[in-house]
């Protein structure tokens, strides 16, 4: 372990594992009820950018800012979610399911 490792703070989350990516997803817009507050805010930023314009999610979790902010945004020319969780993923394409989507 180098010394950046070291000085990592773990998340405390295991997001390759599918059963606390579910639970994850099940539980943050309950327990944190202001989080869709958050996604309105964002998603109205995106919303002044030109039509055609390119957005990246980093560490896009289970989908649901992009689904807030491709229904608000529909001009959009791409919408990238970029997670190294495959769980993580494969929940985003149930919540938000369009062509359009580029999944990394
Ligand atoms: C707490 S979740 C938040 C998800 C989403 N942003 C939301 O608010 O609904 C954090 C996400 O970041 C992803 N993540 C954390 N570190 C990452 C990294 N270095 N590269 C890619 N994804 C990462 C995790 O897999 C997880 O899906």
């Amino acid at each position: 372990m180098d010394e950046l490792h070291r000085e990592d703070v773990p998340y405390g989350n295991d997001w390759d594992s599918a059963v606390e990516v579910a639970a994850w997803a099940e539980e943050a817009d309950r327990i944190r009820p202001w989080r869709s507050r958050i996604r309105d805010h964002v998603a109205g930023r995106v919303a002044l950018l030109p039509p055609g314009a390119r957005v990246l999610e980093l560490g896009s979790g289970p989908g649901f800012l992009a689904h807030a902010v491709l229904r608000r945004c529909p001009d959009l020319g791409s919408y990238t979610l970029l997670d190294f969780s495959e769980p993580m993923l494969a929940l985003s394409r149930d919540v938000a399911p369009l062509d359009s989507w580029t999944l990394g």
